[in-house]
């Protein structure tokens, strides 16, 4: 398995170099859209937001953001690619799902990307007293009335969206005990080359998942994205 922290820490560059290829039909949005009418009174967080990829689209539709990361590298590459597009609605705070830096009911959409199932894997096989903070201090920033939204993975280079089985707990645990609502959506990323894809594709998630991506010999990758969510009282 890739040095995800290592990556997380010191390669936010070529991180968000093959994330902003992901998702070039824009569906994440509209999934989030159909949950949570996007609108510019809203105030949305971003948690475990990394460079910003979600974080920036969502200030595209809502008043503000609040990017929450822990990685000082991730955060400087947001700001920067922030302040290249000209973006000044989204905010980045030092921060994680043990204490997020936001006070009480103060965002009505509450996002996370591909970071609560780090997060939970980092805390393998003890995961549900972390998993359950993680919950509560999401629970804690959201406005009654607001909605917190999670998008994770279901498969990279795949026909059909697969839950991979280290996440099974997690999901069902989503699902069964915390009462989200879920679907599958498809998140394809299109590189420029098929060779770039294979070697972007092949360093973030592993030589097998590389190898899979490879053999399409296409610059677009099927990625497929559970989304689960659930409105707050
Ligand atoms: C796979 S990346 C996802 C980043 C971003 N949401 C995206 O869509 O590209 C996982 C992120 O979780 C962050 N992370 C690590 N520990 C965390 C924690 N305790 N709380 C919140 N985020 C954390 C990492 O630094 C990394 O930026």
């Amino acid at each position: 398995m890739p040095d995800y922290k290592r990556i997380f820490e010191r390669e936010a560059d070529r991180y968000h170099e093959l994330v902003a290829y992901e998702d070039w039909r824009n569906h994440l949005l509209g999934a989030i859209d159909n949950v949570c009418t996007l609108r510019p009174e809203l105030v949305a967080a971003d948690i475990g937001a990394g460079t910003g990829r979600a974080a920036l689209l969502l200030a595209t539709r809502v008043g503000s953001v609040h990017a929450v990361e822990p990685s000082l590298a991730m955060r400087e590459k947001g700001l920067a690619l922030a302040r290249a597009g000209g973006i000044g609605n989204v905010s980045f705070h030092e921060g994680g799902y043990e204490s997020l830096p936001l006070p009480d009911g103060s965002v009505d959409l509450v996002f996370e990307g591909w970071s609560l199932l780090y997060f939970y894997r980092l805390s393998l096989p003890d995961w549900r007293k972390p998993v359950a903070r993680a919950w509560q201090e999401m629970t804690r920033i959201c406005k009654p009335s607001g909605v917190i939204f999670l998008a994770e993975t279901l498969g990279t280079a795949l026909e059909r969206p697969v839950r991979p089985d280290f996440a099974v707990p997690l999901y069902d645990h989503l699902e069964k005990e915390l009462g989200c609502s879920h679907k599958a959506i498809s998140t394809d990323y299109r590189f420029q080359t098929a060779r770039q894809a294979a070697e972007l594709i092949g360093w973030f998630f592993g030589e097998e998942t590389g190898r899979r991506a490879a053999e399409r010999g296409s610059p677009v990758v099927p990625e497929w994205t559970g989304v689960w969510w659930k409105k707050t009282q």
